[in-house]
């Protein structure tokens, strides 16, 4: 990209939503537009600020977020979609004054903004800025988000996810096939306050419709049918220009440091034969799940690399409730570490299998590496994406990762089995498709044009 003309070089506010699967992407888009000359501005919160020295290419501007002083009872700072909910009523003044400073400096040619920070439309609105929002998930995902008020008119919301009284259905709900009753209720997991849930997923819907265009994270030809539908009911421009890692890797903008002792570990590893399990940034288990993940690791008997974030088992600092005689058990086969490099794990030809969350930048970051999938969705967009990745791209099994036996079957059917082998073809046509569409021509490498062009015109 280095070598292309500098279309111009007006000035971008960038504004990412504090969090690591989001932060990632932000960081990525950024640099991107950077290489296509624009100057980039990364507005931030307080809270998770990103490492400004991986970065001397932007400028960076602190708003105030309230967080740290707040006494709001209703605020739960480890529940991500109470933090969100939060931060979408105490940012609204700190943004505004933040973006009539930068304008009063230097005149922006648009805002780009995070879908998840609604209110930013109406700060926009009020400045006359324009604002293209980034999606960090699945088309097909906002597809379903975007289907919700519809169910809940049709008391479907009312009654599984509030009362939930009935039996979760596995049959496709019709219109919305392959995603089935549970995965919709699935997206509901963990939350203490399902109507914030649902009313941040209404007002992102909402907002985003109001925008100049929607930045995708993805590639055309992995979502085709969703992007007709959502080019067709938005009304707005979409641009799919990713995978964005393909240009720029997510680990200058890690908040937490990357044990690199992993890779030295995996090189002494046969081709495809490790598990690598990772949950993400977000997601929280419980004890007793936890204790089922490893026995159903021991029990595999194949070798694994498993990222346990501190903080990830609830009441835990980091491996406390590891079951007794499991280190034991294991021995060398298993390697255990608080944060990897990850998509250099997933790039290492020791990797059979990736046991996943399921959330977004991690399904890419598989799929263009051509490592097939273990799915055991988590919450939010999870259960959507991991449907896709089992029924449609069928590059994945799905597994409940509270059944210690169920674990180890997986496991051995996805590494050993033709199963695996048949989804790891089909996986690497999914990369093929990837690389194609990066390259001049290609879907990802237009849309990208495309974008310069609708942002060079505001
Ligand atoms: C969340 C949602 O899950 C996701 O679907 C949404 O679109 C964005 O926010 P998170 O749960 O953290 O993010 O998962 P994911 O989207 O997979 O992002 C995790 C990121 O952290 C990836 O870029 C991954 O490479 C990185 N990572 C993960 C590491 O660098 N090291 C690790 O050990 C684990």
């Amino acid at each position: 990209m280095s070598n292309e003309p500098q279309p111009n070089n007006r000035r971008l506010a960038l504004f990412p939503l504090p969090f690591q699967g989001h932060i990632n992407p932000m960081h990525q888009l950024a640099n991107i537009l950077h290489t296509k000359g624009f100057k980039i501005t990364i507005i931030h919160t307080r809270f998770n600020s990103p490492n400004q020295s991986n970065y001397p290419q932007f400028t960076f501007k602190s708003i105030s977020d309230g967080l740290s002083e707040s006494k709001n009872k209703n605020l739960n700072p480890d529940n991500p979609n109470s933090v969100i909910n939060f931060l979408n009523k105490s940012c609204i003044d700190p943004l505004r004054d933040c973006l009539v400073k930068l304008q009063e400096e230097e005149p922006i040619a648009c805002l780009i903004s995070d879908a998840l920070w609604h209110f930013s439309q109406s700060v926009a609105d009020s400045l006359n800025l324009p604002r293209i929002v980034l999606r960090t998930s699945s088309m097909s995902c906002l597809l379903v988000y975007a289907a919700l008020p519809l169910l809940n008119k049709n008391g479907f919301l009312i009654k599984t996810i509030f009362e939930e009284e009935e039996e979760e259905d596995e049959e496709p709900i019709p219109d919305l096939s392959p995603i089935t009753e549970k995965d919709i209720l699935e997206i509901f997991n963990d939350v203490d306050c399902k109507d914030g849930v649902l009313d941040l997923i209404f007002s992102m819907i909402k907002t985003t419709k109001a925008a100049s265009g929607i930045i995708w994270n993805t590639f055309k030809e992995l979502e085709e049918p969703a992007f007709s539908a959502i080019t067709k009911d938005f009304c707005i421009p979409s641009f799919p220009i990713g995978p964005f890692h393909k240009y720029f890797p997510a680990s200058s903008s890690s908040l937490l440091e990357q044990d690199r002792s992993v890779m030295s570990w995996l090189d002494l590893q046969p081709v495809r034969s490790v598990v690598y399990v990772s949950f993400g940034s977000i997601a929280q288990m419980g004890e007793a799940e936890f204790s089922n993940m490893a026995w159903g690791l021991a029990k595999s008997k194949q070798r694994f690399l498993w990222v346990v974030r501190p903080g990830s088992v609830f009441g835990s600092e980091w491996l406390q409730y590891l079951p007794q005689g499991f280190i034991e058990e294991v021995g060398e086969r298993g390697c255990i570490v608080k944060w990897a490099p990850q998509q250099e794990v997933l790039a290492h030809g020791a990797i059979g299998v990736f046991w996943t969350h399921s959330g977004y930048n991690s399904t890419l970051e598989s799929i263009c590496e051509g490592v097939p999938m273990i799915c055991s969705p988590y919450a939010y967009d999870h259960p959507i994406i991991a449907r896709y990745v089992t029924d449609v791209w069928r590059v994945g099994v799905m597994l409940d990762k509270g059944k210690e036996e169920e674990i180890g079957k997986k496991v051995r059917s996805v590494i050993m089995e033709e199963e695996g082998s048949e989804m790891r073809q089909r996986s690497k046509f999914l990369q093929e498709k990837v690389n194609r569409s990066m390259k001049e021509g290609g879907s990802s490498y237009e849309s990208l044009e495309n974008l310069v062009d609708l942002i060079i015109s505001l």
